[in-house]
C-alpha cells in the first residue's frame, strides 16, 4: 500500500515538474488553451476581440469577432514546420473595407440570390443587389461585418468559441428575427469543427457559411496550381453569365469540374470549359452525392493535398453543396502577413452550403426556416500530413 501511494506522489511530482519546467513542450495529454487580446476598434467604435486557440499538439486557430472571421490556421507539414494556410490582412480596417470575405462568417445568405428578389408565403422581399444584378453574401452590410458576441468553450478534448449574433427583422431585406449561434471548435484531432444554429420568428431564408481561403502551401506561398483536389460530387450547377444557377443539375463527368478522382488544380482552374470561362476560374456549386435529398449526414466532401508540403485538408458537411472558388477575382491588389500579393489562384474556398438560388429555385433544396424550427449545420476541416 505504502509502495502505491509513494508511486502515485512520484507521478504527481513528475506531472508537476513538467508543468513548471517545461512550459512550452505542450506534452499531449495538455489540454488546449485559449488565449484573448484586443485586435481593434471599428470605424462605428465597436471593440474587436481576438481569440487564439491552441490545441494539445500545437495546431493553432485564430479568431476575430468581426465578421466571426478566422484570420489565421496554422498546421505544420511533413517535416512539422507550421504554415499559415489561410489569406487574410494584418489589421481590422482592411477586414471593414477591403475584404473578399477572407475567413468571415457569411449571412443571411450565403453565395447569390437573383435579382436581389425572393417570394416566401406570397410576399416579396427585395435585397441589395451588391454583384451585378444580384446580391450576394446577405448584401451590403452581411454578417462578415457584424461584430459577434464570444464565449470561450473548453472541453477534455477541444478549445473553442461560441458567437452569437441577433439579426433584426428586415435587416438587408430578410424578414424574421434571426438569433444565430455559430460555434468554432478546435479539437486534439486537428479539426476546426464549425456548428451554426438558428431561430426565427417570421419564415425566412437562411443559408450561412465560412469563406476562409485556403493554401496548404501556406499564405502567400504561391498559385495552388500544384494541389490536388478529390470531391464526393458527381454532380455541379452550371451557371449564367450572372453566376446564378441555371437550374439544372447537370453531370461532373466530362468537364473541369470531374474531381471524383483526385487531380490538379492548375488545369481545372486554366481549361477552356464554357462554365470555367464564365467564372474565370472555379467559382461553381459542387453537388454532394449523398445518398438521398433528405440525408443530412456527415459526410467526407472534399480533400486538398498539397504534395510539396505533405499537407492535406479534409472538409466533411452536413450540407447538400460546395461552392468551391479559386480567388479568380484576386487581383494583385491585397496582400496578407506574408506580405505578397493574393492573385488569382493563390487560394481555395470551400463554402459548404445550400446551393445559391435556392429561394428561386424550386428543385434545389429549400432553405426555408420556419418559426419553431431550429436551423442546424455543421462542417468541418480536418488537417492531416502524408
Ligand atoms: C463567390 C464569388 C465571389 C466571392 C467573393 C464566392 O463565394 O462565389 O463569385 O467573388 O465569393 O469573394
Amino acid at each position: 500500500m505504502r509502495g502505491l501511494a509513494r508511486s502515485v506522489v512520484v507521478r504527481i511530482v513528475v506531472v508537476l515538474v513538467a508543468i513548471l519546467v517545461l512550459p512550452g513542450a505542450n506534452p499531449a495529454w495538455a489540454a488546449g488553451k485559449i488565449q484573448k487580446k484586443a485586435y481593434g476598434t471599428t470605424a462605428h467604435g465597436e471593440a474587436v476581440d481576438e481569440y487564439t486557440l491552441t490545441n494539445a499538439s500545437g495546431m493553432e486557430v485564430k479568431i476575430i469577432t468581426f465578421g466571426g472571421t478566422v484570420t489565421s490556421i496554422k498546421v505544420p507539414d511533413r517535416d512539422g514546420n507550421m504554415a499559415n494556410v489561410v489569406l487574410g490582412f494584418t489589421d481590422l480596417k482592411s477586414y471593414e473595407t477591403r475584404s473578399p470575405y477572407f475567413g468571415c462568417i457569411i449571412g443571411r445568405y450565403g453565395n447569390r440570390i437573383a435579382k436581389g428578389k425572393f417570394t416566401l408565403e406570397g410576399q416579396e422581399y427585395t435585397l441589395a443587389t451588391n454583384n451585378g444584378p444580384n446580391s450576394l453574401h446577405g448584401g451590403n452590410v452581411g454578417f462578415d461585418k457584424k461584430v459577434w458576441a464570444a464565449t470561450e468553450i473548453k472541453d477534455a478534448s477541444s478549445v473553442g468559441l461560441s458567437l452569437t449574433y441577433t439579426s433584426p427583422d428586415m435587416e438587408e431585406g430578410y424578414p424574421g428575427t434571426l438569433h444565430v449561434k455559430v460555434v468554432y471548435a478546435l479539437t486534439d484531432k486537428d479539426e476546426l469543427k464549425i456548428d451554426y444554429t438558428a431561430t426565427t420568428d417570421k419564415a425566412t431564408v437562411f443559408n450561412p457559411t465560412n469563406h476562409s481561403y485556403f493554401n496548404l502551401g501556406g499564405e502567400g506561398s504561391g498559385p495552388i496550381y500544384d494541389e490536388v483536389l478529390w470531391m464526393a460530387a458527381d454532380k455541379f450547377t452550371p451557371v449564367d453569365s450572372t453566376l446564378i444557377p441555371t437550374g439544372a443539375l447537370a453531370p461532373v463527368a466530362g468537364t473541369a469540374f470531374d474531381f471524383t478522382v483526385p487531380k490538379l488544380l492548375g488545369p481545372a482552374i486554366h481549361s477552356n470549359d464554357p462554365q470555367v470561362v464564365i467564372g474565370k476560374g472555379i467559382d461553381h456549386n459542387l453537388v454532394l452525392t449523398r445518398r438521398s435529398p433528405s440525408d443530412k449526414s456527415m459526410m467526407l466532401g472534399a480533400r486538398l493535398y498539397d504534395p510539396r508540403s505533405g499537407r492535406i485538408m479534409e472538409t466533411w458537411t452536413t450540407e447538400p453543396g460546395i461552392q468551391v472558388y479559386t480567388g479568380n477575382f484576386l487581383d494583385g491588389s491585397l496582400y496578407g502577413p506574408s506580405g505578397r500579393a493574393y492573385r488569382q489562384g493563390s487560394a481555395i474556398t470551400f463554402e459548404t452550403q445550400h446551393f445559391p438560388d435556392s429561394p428561386n429555385q424550386p428543385n434545389f433544396p429549400s432553405t426555408e426556416l420556419k418559426p419553431g424550427q431550429t436551423f442546424r449545420s455543421s462542417t468541418i476541416h480536418k488537417f492531416l500530413v502524408d
